[in-house]
């Protein structure tokens, strides 16, 4: 479903917002803030409402603070410029996460830096604020350990160095603050992995996401490159894990979400009347209606002209299926094809890019040992027509040399 965006008005701060203002602050600390800190820290982060003296004491050094107010006339939100360009508060309330609140005001935030002649901005982030932070071109500088009321807790030092040129104004091609973010679903091992390390290689921000649990070399990956690469959590069976994703991605733009999470049956042999029910059920979930799901509930995160992509296979040919085998997968993502046009259908004439890219068969634990060629081999091909489908409207089924497969 498609989010229609936040009913708000932006206005500056006025002293009778601050009892509503350190509310919404405490409130959401506790609700937004407890999804990435523990209890104990949220706690020592904001025991209590600041109270209306101690807020209006605090904006009273001459910083900007602009409010989004709602249609019901409440704050949904507030975001804080001090003269030095530092970001102090930004805060949404609970009720307006993932409506893109926080988006309006940092767009507007940061225009009126523009135009008050900074050149950089500065943000103590926590790690909400970090993944909104890094998709507006911020760098993390400083992973900081700090102590609050005696818990210790933790933020992280970013900058943006240089604030967009007004619009017609190009970037220089020096400039990284411009670094395109790709969300990889399903970036643990395997080809998932291999492209995030591609696209990093080639100069882009990676949001991967796991399954919950066990560490993954994308955690590595993020541990040597702090700041470029964030681990997710999602397992993409779980709508309630999804719509959770969502919500800590919200205010973040994706310049492409690519669905690469999927499996097989362990006896690929089987025929479809040989396979369990249970097997059967877990590889349709997860092939066919849990990419479906995902593009669904994040598409918001895309930009209009930006690109969603889904890990298909060649196996998925229903016209290319001369040799048999393979049943239950090849059935899986026939019937992820199918769901992939239903939806470019009801989407005709926009200018997404929309692409089911077949790798091709590589060594991984799904491909198995048999498999022609290696994942190193194959993986610049995936990425090059991952990439060269950007700004090319419509849905294409495409192998990794970018040839299309008939249907
Ligand atoms: N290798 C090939 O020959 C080949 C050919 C055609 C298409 N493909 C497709 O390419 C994609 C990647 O396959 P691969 O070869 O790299 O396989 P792989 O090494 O087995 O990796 C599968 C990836 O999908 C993730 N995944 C599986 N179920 C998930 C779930 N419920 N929620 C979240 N993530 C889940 C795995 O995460 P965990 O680490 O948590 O299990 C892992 O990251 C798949 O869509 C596959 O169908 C592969």
């Amino acid at each position: 479903m498609r989010r229609t965006p936040p009913a708000v008005r932006l206005r500056d701060f006025q002293p009778g917002d601050a009892d509503a203002l350190a509310r919404l602050l405490h409130e959401s600390v506790r609700e937004i803030g407890a999804r990435d800190y523990s209890q104990a820290q949220v706690e020592a982060w904001s025991p209590a409402p600041a109270g209306a003296a101690a807020f209006l004491r605090r904006v009273s050094d001459g910083r900007r603070v602009l409010v989004a107010i709602d249609q019901a006339d409440r704050p949904a939100g507030f975001i804080e410029l001090c003269a030095d360009g530092y970001i102090d508060c930004f805060y949404c309330h609970p009720r307006a996460a993932g409506t893109g609140v926080g988006a309006i005001l940092y767009a507007r935030l940061e225009s009126i830096a523009r135009d008050m002649g900074m050149r950089s901005l500065r943000v103590d982030a926590s790690e909400a604020a970090r993944r909104f932070f890094l998709s507006r071109g911020f760098r993390v500088i400083q992973r900081r350990e700090l102590e609050r009321n005696g818990v210790p807790i933790h933020n992280f030092r970013m900058e943006k160095a240089r604030i967009a040129q007004p619009q017609g104004v190009p970037m220089t091609q020096s400039s990284n603050d411009k670094a395109p973010v790709i969300l990889l679903i399903g970036a643990s091992r395997g080809l998932g992995y291999a492209m995030a390390a591609e696209c990093l290689e080639r100069g882009w921000n990676i949001v991967g996401t796991v399954r919950p649990g066990a560490r993954t070399p994308l955690h590595d990956l993020a541990d040597t490159h702090p700041g470029r690469v964030t681990v997710e959590r999602l397992d993409v069976t779980e709508p309630d894990q999804i719509a959770a994703l969502h919500d800590r991605l919200s205010g973040s733009r994706f310049d492409i979400l690519f669905v690469n999470a999927g499996t097989a049956n362990d006896r690929q042999d089987e025929t479809i009347a040989q396979v369990s029910t249970e097997e059967f059920v877990n590889v349709m979930i997860t092939n066919a209606l849990s990419p479906m799901r995902v593009v669904e509930a994040l598409q918001d995160l895309v930009p209009a002209d930006g690109l969603i992509g889904i890990m298909s296979s060649g196996q998925g040919s229903i016209a290319g299926n001369e040799k048999g085998g393979h049943e239950v997968y090849r059935g899986s993502k026939s019937a992820l094809n199918q769901y992939m046009r239903s939806y470019a259908a009801r989407h005709a004439g926009e200018p997404r890019a929309l692409l089911l890219l077949a790798p091709g068969w590589i060594r991984t634990a799904l491909g198995g040992p048999d498999a022609p060629f290696g994942i190193e081999e194959a993986i610049p091909d995936i990425v090059n027509t991952l990439l060269s489908k950007r700004g090319k409207p419509g849905l294409e089924y495409l192998d990794r040399l970018g040839r299309a497969i008939p249907w």
